[in-house]
């Protein structure tokens, strides 16, 4: 085995374990929301659909931004999953204050911000989110949500954000709705 092979063969089996799909070529270059205001991106976001689909995970998931005194944004996500809500907290920067919507987010210390940039929003409804990471330059990896104000957007509100990450070279075609139901109770 060559010693590239031998390199690339585990990644090429990270796809099966984490339900990812790896698109050959670097990432695409999707422009942002222009103008991004981060202040009135705050507050609570719901997941609305996503990719890659992940159908054995958890389900009500939201988010909740905050500003903090520095500078860098509170991120709080939760997940319903096996009859508890399940909290993570991380932090989300701003890492070139000529992109502001460019966001980067860790949920751990040890690791490195993880691309979260805010292709589209209106702020008061809905969000659509990017996060792709090159690897060797060979293929990608990438996640896309559409988040919403509200636990159910309209559906052409959701067919719109597909078409504009389609418009962008982002293939959704494997975007699934996340589960919004029964939020209330945790069974
Ligand atoms: C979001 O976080 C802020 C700051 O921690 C908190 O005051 C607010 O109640 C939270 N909102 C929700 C819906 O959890």
């Amino acid at each position: 085995m060559t010693p590239l092979l031998a390199l690339l063969l585990p990644l090429l089996f990270l796809p099966i374990i984490s339900s990812q799909v790896p698109h050959w070529g670097p990432c695409p270059e999707p422009t942002v929301q222009p103008s991004f205001n981060l202040k009135k991106f705050m507050g609570r976001w719901f997941e609305i659909a996503k990719l890659p689909a992940q159908f054995e995970k958890g389900r009500c998931i939201e988010t909740n931004f905050t500003l903090k005194a520095d500078q860098t944004i509170r991120v709080v996500s939760s997940e319903i999953l096996k009859a508890e809500r399940r909290t993570i907290e991380g932090t989300g920067i701003v890492e070139d204050l000529k992109n502001p919507a460019r966001l980067g987010i860790s949920y751990s210390y040890v690791l490195p911000y993880s691309p979260y940039w805010i292709i589209s929003t209106d702020y008061e409804n809905s969000a659509l989110v990017y996060s792709c990471t090159d690897i060797l330059h060979l293929f990608h990896m990438d996640f896309a949500w559409i988040l919403g104000r509200t636990r159910s957007l309209p559906a052409a509100t959701v067919d719109k954000a597909r078409e504009i990450f389609t418009s962008s070279n982002i293939d959704v075609s494997r975007m699934v709705s996340s589960r919004q139901q029964d939020c209330d109770k945790t069974l």
